[in-house]
C-alpha cells in the first residue's frame, strides 16, 4: 500500500469544510461508481448524518488517502453498547463496512482496512463479523477472507409509472371486505397511548423476517423508537407509518416509508409486518396499497421507491412483485468467525 495512508476519523470532532467537501468528493465517487443514475443525497445531510453519531453504538471510521490527500477508501464498524436494546441478542457481533474506491483496488488496502476493523472488535470481545455486498469485487474479497454467506436478498425497485393502479384499487377496496371492521390509521410520531403495543409488533415482526444464518436481532423500545423519530427529524427525513387497528383497538399490520425532501424522487420502503394471526388476510396488500396511493398524491416527485427483501421471503416478495417492484440488485451478507479471520489475516 505504497503511497497511502490511512487514518482515523471522528466526524463529530471535524469541523474543516475543506475535509467535508473532500469526504463529499470520495462519497460522490462511489456512489456513480455504484448506483450511477441515482441521485446524491446532498452534502449537508451527509455531514449531518455523521456528526450525529447513533449513541447505542461504537462507531470507527478510518479513511484512505493517497499521498495529494485525496479520499479514496472508508471502512467503519458499528458496535452496540449495553445501552442498546437488542445487546443481548447482538453482543458477539460486529457490523464492519469497508469500501476503496475502483482505481484504488488490488493495493492492499482492503486486507489493511480488516486488520483495522479485526482490532476493535476485539478490543470489544466480538466473535462475528457480518458484512454485506451487492458487488462482484465484494464478493470476491469478502470470500477471500473466509467470509461464509449468510443470507442472499436483493434490493428492489418500483418506478412509480409502472404502477397496476387498477390493482391497487383493488387491494384497497378488497381491504375491509376481507378484514371486517378494521381501520388503517397513519401517524409519523407513534401515539403515548400506542407506544408500548406497536414496538412489540415491530420487534416481532422485524424479527420474523426470514434471517438465514445472520447473527443479531432487532429490539425496539418506547425509548429507541423515541430517539429514532428525533433522529429523523433532525436532518429533515418524513418517516411515516400506516397501521391497521382491529376493532377490538388491537394493533394487527404495520408498513412505513421514509421521505427526505432533500432527494425528492426517492422513496424508502421499510418494513411491512403483520401479527401472525392476522395474516392471509389482505391486510398487507391492503396496507402497502393504501401507503402507495397516499404516497402519490403527498410525495408526487417521488419516481422511485426502494426496498430490500430477503430471497426466500415468498409472502413479501409476492406482494411486492405484483406491485411493480423489480430487482434492481442482488447482494449478500456475509458472516466471519473473528478467530479463523485473525488467522488469515496474520
Ligand atoms: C409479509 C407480510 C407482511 C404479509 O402480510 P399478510 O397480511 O399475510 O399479507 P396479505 O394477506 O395481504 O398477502 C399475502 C400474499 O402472499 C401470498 N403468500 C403467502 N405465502 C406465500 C408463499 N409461501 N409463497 C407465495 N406467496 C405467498 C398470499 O397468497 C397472499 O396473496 P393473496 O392474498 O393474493 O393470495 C407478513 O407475512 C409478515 O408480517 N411477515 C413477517 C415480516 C416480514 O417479513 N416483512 C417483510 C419484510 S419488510
Amino acid at each position: 500500500m505504497t503511497g497511502y495512508s490511512i487514518k482515523e476519523f471522528d466526524p463529530p470532532n471535524v469541523e474543516d469544510d475543506q475535509f467535508w467537501d473532500n469526504f463529499y468528493s470520495f462519497y460522490t465517487k462511489f456512489v456513480k461508481d455504484i448506483h450511477p443514475n441515482d441521485p446524491l443525497t446532498p452534502k449537508p445531510r451527509i455531514v449531518k448524518s455523521l456528526k450525529d453519531p447513533h449513541p447505542d453504538y461504537h462507531i470507527n471510521h478510518w479513511l484512505v488517502y493517497t499521498s495529494d490527500k485525496e479520499i479514496v477508501g472508508w471502512a467503519d464498524n458499528y458496535i452496540s453498547k449495553e445501552t442498546h436494546p437488542a445487546y443481548d441478542t447482538n453482543k458477539h457481533v460486529a457490523g464492519c463496512d469497508t469500501v476503496i474506491l475502483k482505481e484504488h483496488r488490488h493495493n492492499g488496502l482492503g486486507t489493511q482496512l480488516f486488520r483495522y476493523h479485526l482490532k476493535i472488535v476485539k478490543k470489544y470481545n466480538r466473535t462475528i463479523i457480518q458484512a454485506g455486498t451487492s458487488e462482484e469485487s465484494g464478493h470476491n474479497f469478502l470470500r477471500k477472507f473466509g467470509g461464509k454467506e449468510a443470507i442472499q436478498g436483493s434490493e428492489n425497485r418500483l418506478q412509480m409509472n409502472e404502477v397496476d393502479w387498477s390493482l391497487m384499487q383493488q387491494w384497497i377496496d378488497d381491504g375491509p371486505e376481507r378484514a371486517k371492521e378494521v381501520n388503517l390509521e397513519r401517524f409519523v410520531d407513534v401515539s403515548d397511548s400506542d407506544i408500548e403495543e406497536y414496538c412489540v409488533i415491530y420487534t416481532e415482526t422485524m424479527n420474523q423476517q426470514p434471517f438465514g444464518e445472520l447473527e443479531g436481532r432487532v429490539k425496539e423500545t418506547p425509548d429507541s423508537r423515541r430517539q429514532s423519530e428525533e433522529r429523523h427529524r433532525k436532518r429533515g427525513g418524513k418517516w411515516t407509518t400506516l397501521i391497521s387497528r382491529e376493532k377490538n383497538g388491537r394493533i394487527s399490520g404495520l408498513t412505513e416509508v421514509f421521505y427526505y425532501p432533500d432527494k425528492p424522487s426517492m422513496l424508502y420502503q421499510n418494513l411491512t409486518g403483520v401479527k401472525e394471526e392476522y395474516r392471509g388476510k389482505g391486510l398487507g396488500k391492503w396496507l402497502k396499497a393504501t401507503m402507495l396511493k397516499w404516497i402519490s398524491e403527498e410525495y408526487p416527485d417521488v419516481k422511485t421507491i426502494v426496498t430490500g427483501n430477503a430471497t426466500t421471503n415468498a409472502p413479501m416478495l409476492s406482494i411486492n412483485q405484483r406491485m411493480g417492484f423489480k430487482e434492481y440488485k442482488s447482494g449478500s451478507e456475509y458472516k466471519f468467525q473473528v478467530e479463523e479471520l485473525e488467522k488469515l489475516l496474520d
